[in-house]
């Protein structure tokens, strides 16, 4: 059991992690290209920015994730440069109000990735996110990440990290809050923001 970088042959393993844990900690379900989730939440940070992306393994494989765009906005200038326009045809941004809404949120998100929480991030330049699977939870290991990341971040020079979490996740709410997160001000409802400074 370990703690180590990302390498490219965990991929799929990230990738497939982030569907199985998509909707508060369970899979997302009922979209028409279940990959999708993985495109939007997963896949650009391991391509942009790998020496940001660590994974825990136990004897079954990959069981989990953290991954980190050191700088939000250019991260995002990125993504559009570079990472929407692989899904123009796949998956066109929504134009049609009677998609399955979940679909449409995500097909938008993929060609337009800013935060939808209207909240000020300037003290928490970079973010995360970070996925276990149910085995490797509640056993300290996301504490070991986060702690992994967090000095990767300071080694590039990133003054903070923030983060968005749905309140429908109460688990994970709590988890930022014991590991030592402010809660930040978001407009969005449902959705609650947390940022921790690394000077
Ligand atoms: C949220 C998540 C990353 C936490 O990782 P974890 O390994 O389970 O958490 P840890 O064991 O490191 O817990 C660290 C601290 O947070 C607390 N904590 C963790 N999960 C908690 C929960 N569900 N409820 C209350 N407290 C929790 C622990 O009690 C622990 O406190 P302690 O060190 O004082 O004992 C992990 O449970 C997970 O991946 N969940 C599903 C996916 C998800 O929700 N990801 C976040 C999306 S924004």
């Amino acid at each position: 059991m370990t703690i180590r970088p990302y390498r490219p042959s965990d991929f799929d393993a990230v990738h497939l992690i982030c569907l199985a844990t998509a909707n508060a900690g369970v899979p997302m379900t009922g979209l028409p290209d279940p990959d999708i989730v993985g495109h939007c939440f997963a896949d650009p940070y391991v391509t942009f920015e790998p020496e940001l992306a660590f994974v825990y393994e136990d004897g079954e494989g990959v069981a989990g994730y953290v991954i980190a765009a050191l700088d939000t906005t250019a991260f995002e200038n990125r993504w559009r440069a570079e990472w929407s326009p692989r899904f123009i045809e796949s998956h066109p941004p929504p134009s049609v109000s009677a998609e399955p809404e979940a679909d449409a949120w995500l097909r938008e998100f993929l060609h337009n990735p800013s935060s939808p929480a209207a909240t000020d991030f300037s003290d928490y330049p970079s973010h995360l996110h970070i996925d276990l699977l149910a085995r490797a939870r509640g056993a300290g290991r996301g504490r070991e990440l986060l702690a992994v990341l967090f000095e990767a971040l300071r080694a590039k020079g990133s003054p903070g990290v923030h983060l968005l979490v749905g309140r429908n996740n109460p688990g994970a709410v709590a988890f930022y809050r014991t590991v030592g997160f402010t809660e930040l001000t978001t407009s969005v409802p449902g959705i609650a923001a947390f940022g921790m400074r690394l000077d």
